[in-house]
């Protein structure tokens, strides 16, 4: 992390309205207890929490919501609207209060068979439309044991990436690593190995845009992150920020983790 982090809570299914309020009501009073860490916020430390889109307009609307706390939407379509059952447009998620977007979340791809080119559209409807997305990758338990995780999180960026053009005006490309085998299990990836995982994404975008694209990347961490290990991620010279699930669901340790990164501005 250089001076800049970007820290993100992906609440998955849980959290209805009034559970949302409670979290938000004890995490802004947290946070304005501790003067010394809200002063880094939004300058330093971008904080986004995706909530399920059935939150996000009273989340954005309810009035302790600091400002420098960004939301996100877990999922888009890539279409702008039509005939697509249970889905949500990225208009519907800005109208309703999203900045950022998850793509290609492992959880998107493993259970609801979401394949790299659906990836693709989505992030690219997303930098169309004024969304911006988080591109997360990682490879499974199996991949690595074959020795195939690089090959694996190379194919998925590249999948997006690859011959694309962005606006001159577009912020940093966000890329999440979440290896598959330390989501939600207790089995967080070491700080190492995170690294050189963020190094091997920071260079497939560098070959795939330009050296200073790759630069300004910003790179997340994600899989079991505690307030006790957020720490250890952050001082990788290629770890920009963190992705938390379930860590995200309680004020206290989100607050421990955005302190850990505080320590470090
Ligand atoms: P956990 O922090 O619960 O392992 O989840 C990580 C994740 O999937 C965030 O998107």
């Amino acid at each position: 992390m250089k001076g800049k982090g970007l820290i993100a809570g992906n609440w998955k299914m849980n959290k209805g309205i009034g559970e949302s309020m409670d979290f938000l009501g004890r995490f802004v009073d947290g946070l304005e207890r501790e003067g010394s860490v809200s002063e880094l916020i939004p300058a330093s430390i971008e904080i986004v929490i995706f909530p399920p889109i059935a939150n996000l307009y009273a989340i954005k609307h309810a009035a302790s919501l600091k400002k420098g706390v960004y939301l996100g939407v877990q999922n888009v379509h890539w279409k702008a609207s039509g005939a697509f059952t249970g889905e949500n447009s990225v208009s519907m998620a800005v109208e309703a209060g999203a900045v950022f977007a998850l793509i290609g979340h492992s959880e998107r791809r493993q259970i609801f068979l979401e394949t790299d080119e659906m990836t693709s559209k989505k992030f690219n409807f997303c930098v169309k439309n004024g969304l911006k997305p988080v591109l997360c990758v990682g490879e499974t338990d199996e991949d690595r044991k074959n020795g195939l995780a690089e090959a694996v999180i190379t194919r998925q960026v590249i999948a997006v990436l690859g011959s694309r053009e962005f606006p001159a005006d577009f912020p940093p490309l966000i890329i999440a690593y979440e290896p598959v085998w330390a989501i939600g299990t207790e089995n967080n990836a070491t700080a190492n190995d995170a690294q050189e995982s963020c190094a091997a994404i920071r260079k497939v975008v560098g070959r795939s845009i330009d050296a200073k694209t790759a630069g300004n990347t910003l790179l997340l961490y994600g899989g079991s992150v505690k307030s006790s290990n957020a720490e250890d991620y952050l001082k990788q010279d290629d770890i920009d920020g963190l992705l938390v699930g379930g860590a995200s669901l309680d004020p206290d340790e989100f607050l421990g983790i955005i302190r850990a990164a505080s320590f470090l501005i």
